[in-house]
């Protein structure tokens, strides 16, 4: 193996960076070349490929985003895009890839991969940590700490003006990063998809609450279904009599940052242990972490089967965010 491609694709994840480096740098060191591929997918297509200098990626593990620059890319889906990819990487004698993204990013790394029987490592870097097999994904953590950071200066205007504040976090369809800002956030109430409510049991859990503590945070996850905040918010106010509510939407800020030091040390790993394998032959492949040792998963497991979320968590919550 004398050339390598990386990619970014997806949503961009603080710590992305943190890992392109440790890649090239690893590659480096046996001996290999590596390509940087700009705009994930689309510039593989477009074929924006140039090699990556070891010292190109000095002063960027602590930068957020990705310096490959990222995108969705449409064309990827199609048979005709993927041929015109795989071209590309021929062109460039380019014997393997490395992609770094999400979900869908890895969708497309084992279809390209089973299609062209190309070497292929996918490395899990999404914020929502919602992919099987790995314990964390890269930015989950410090995605998690804006969340945190972000809730507790809510919670001052919360207590002061006695106000019940949903705050809604990022996650798609998993609630795993809403579940855990919430637990640390010391939220009085956290709403995710995986724990079904309907709108009574939550208007009837916080009256109870209620009763007793007039300043109350409620994490909701984005892929929870009642409606826009507006109207929960309105559901909540004619429910609780002199409820004062607001909601906030933690937005992007949380894609974005600087890499936590854990999304730095698990970047690093991973990105070292992805050209470990691929040097061994290994494809087909995620590199994941499990009780902070790597392992591989196969990525058809990576993005078939469902990372469960630990719903004991919310009962812990529910027993100590209240007395
Ligand atoms: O997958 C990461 C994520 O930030 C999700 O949490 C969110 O639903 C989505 O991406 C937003 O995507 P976009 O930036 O394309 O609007």
């Amino acid at each position: 193996m004398k050339n390598l491609a990386v990619l970014t694709s997806g949503g961009d994840s603080p710590g992305m960076n943190a890992c392109i480096r440790a890649i090239v740098r690893s590659a480096n060191h046996k001996n290999i070349n590596t390509f940087g591929i700009q705009y994930g997918y689309d510039g593989l297509i477009n074929n924006n490929i140039k090699i990556l200098l070891p010292e190109e990626v000095s002063n960027t593990i602590h930068i957020g985003g990705t310096i490959l620059k990222s995108a969705r890319s449409e064309e990827f889906y199609s048979k005709k895009g993927r041929e015109k990819a795989y071209q590309n990487l021929k062109m460039n004698n380019i014997d393997g890839m490395i992609v770094l993204g999400g979900d869908g990013s890895l969708t497309g790394a084992k279809i390209f991969g089973d299609e062209f029987k190309f070497n292929i490592i996918g490395i899990p870097c999404t914020i929502d940590n919602d992919i099987y097999g790995t314990d964390y994904s890269i930015g989950f953590a410090t995605a998690r700490e804006t969340i945190v950071n972000s809730i507790d200066k809510i919670r001052d205007t919360a207590a002061s003006h006695e106000r019940i504040f949903i705050v809604e976090v990022m996650g798609r369809e998993s609630g795993y990063l809403a579940l855990e800002s919430g637990v640390a956030s010391g939220a009085e109430l956290i709403l995710i998809p995986e724990n079904k409510n309907s709108m009574t049991d939550v208007i009837n859990k916080l009256k109870k609450i209620n009763n007793k503590k007039k300043s109350v945070i409620i994490v909701y996850a984005e892929g929870c279904k009642f409606g826009s905040l507006n109207e929960l918010s309105k559901k909540i106010k004619d429910s609780i009599s002199n409820s004062n509510v607001r909601f906030s939407i933690l937005g992007h800020i949380q894609r974005g940052g600087i890499p936590s030091p854990s999304d730095r040390v698990l970047a690093s790993i991973l990105g070292y242990e992805s050209i470990n394998q691929i040097t061994k032959g290994i494809t087909n492949k995620m590199i994941g972490i499990k009780n902070q040792k790597p392992i591989l998963i196969n990525l058809n497991d990576a993005i078939s089967k469902k990372k469960k979320v630990d719903l004991s968590l919310i009962d812990i919550s529910n027993i100590i965010s209240k007395y």
